[in-house]
């Protein structure tokens, strides 16, 4: 985790702190040479390859004659050969794949990078491919997005622009009018900072026969409603596990004469009320909800078990390898309240501190569990966490 004072050549020179202050959520970064010497993580074949897996989300944009057109994977040779494998000005497109830090730890690792933005706020890595001129067309995204140019160019144009009518029927978000404010050409190593709703437009610029490849650290911001929605059922949730908070049954020996027997009347409206107002949230409510809906996996994300393994051995190795996070596991805490995958445990011993290790760095070393007695609650824990999958021993994936 860089200290937030540190100039960071990533984020041009500035600290973590400079660029929160200045730049985050609100306005666009140009960043020359943010990893030197950074050309990608992956060919195109192994990026298809992966666009070919079951498990990967992946889409294959093209704007055939001015149409755009969007397929979802996963992908087969065919759908790839269907591809013109020259540049065609009237049949442009690109591959995107979706969450690659979830199958490439060195995608992970490159994520930790952006570590000066909490857990809670990112969303994936996504990787694109596109020979010359392909992309997504000119667009706005609700995410925060840093566009870190891995293998040939990308010719990036954005535009400060307040109207963002998108075309009508279109499969995908296209801007009806483009106006370019700005434009630059990103080469390997380059990165751009984009805050949401800024409308931008990526067209990939072969370089001596190298096809773009682009790399977008994506953050995703919850809609309101979605919060709102997703709170609610949690808290349905909760109700329904904890009976006590509205018991009893609607009671009437009051009831008077009423002249219009179809009528709510005032008095059942008061009623009511008074027993839905007693339903209330906490802070540690809203905490709560906030670990268990944003450290849930995607629904497309299956985590397979790893086989039983006794308690000794399982310390042994602990002890002895170290142990890190699943790639496909998300992990965030709120003081004592740690969350895994959606689940939630509370751990007050002092050996919490390597919870928040484990969440904050994604692994453990050998040498930090060696250290000290660890837990014997958390130990069975972390056991309980390796067997459904979400833990692996370090050296494995
Ligand atoms: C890309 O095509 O790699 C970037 C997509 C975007 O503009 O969000
Ligand atoms: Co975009």
């Amino acid at each position: 985790m860089p200290p937030k004072n540190k100039p960071l050549q990533l984020l041009s020179g500035l600290t973590p702190e400079q660029f929160l202050v200045e730049y985050w959520h609100k306005k666009p970064l140009l960043i020359k040479n943010a990893i030197p010497h950074f050309t990608g993580l992956l060919s195109p074949e192994e990026l298809a390859g992966l666009a070919c897996e079951d498990e990967v989300q992946s889409r294959i944009i093209e704007e055939i004659n001015r149409v755009w057109h969007i397929q979802h994977g996963p992908f087969d040779d065919e759908d790839f050969a269907a591809l013109p494998d020259q540049p065609n000005p009237n049949h442009r497109w690109t591959l995107l794949v979706q969450s690659v830090n979830h199958f490439l730890p060195e995608a992970s690792e490159l994520l930790q990078q952006f570590d000066f933005i909490p857990h809670a706020r990112l969303d994936d890595l996504m990787v694109s491919y596109a020979p010359d001129g392909g992309g997504v067309g000119p667009h706005f995204d609700s995410y925060d997005v840093f566009l870190l140019q891995g293998q040939g160019k990308r010719l990036w144009r954005i535009s400060e622009q307040t109207d963002l009518t998108l075309i009508e029927g279109a499969p995908l978000r296209i801007l009806k009018n483009f106006d370019i404010a700005e434009e630059w050409v990103l080469e390997a190593g380059d990165m751009l900072y984009l805050p949401p709703h800024l409308a931008h437009w990526g067209i990939a610029v072969s370089d001596h026969g190298v096809d773009c490849m682009t790399y977008s650290i994506g953050f995703r911001a919850p809609k309101h409603q979605e919060l709102a929605t997703e709170f609610l059922g949690f808290m349905q949730d909760k109700l329904n596990q904890d009976q006590l908070t509205i018991a009893g049954l609607y009671q009437d020996a009051d009831l008077g004469y009423q002249q219009h027997p179809a009528e709510i009347s005032a008095d059942m409206i008061a009623k009511v009320k008074a027993v839905l107002d007693q339903i209330k949230w906490s802070k540690e409510d809203v905490a709560a909800f906030l670990g268990t809906y944003l450290s849930e996996p995607k629904p497309h994300v299956v985590f397979n078990p790893n086989k039983k393994i006794s308690k000794k051995s399982f310390q042994d190795k602990l002890i002895q390898l170290g142990i890190h996070l699943h790639l496909q596991s998300q992990m965030l805490f709120s003081g004592n309240l740690f969350y895994l995958n959606g689940e939630r445990i509370v751990c007050e011993s002092p050996s919490a501190e390597l919870l928040k290790v484990l969440a904050d760095q994604r692994s453990v070393s050998a040498e930090a569990l060696s250290q000290g007695e660890l837990d014997k609650v958390l130990l069975e824990q972390l056991r309980d966490w390796y067997h459904a999958g979400y833990l692996q021993f370090s050296g494995q994936i």
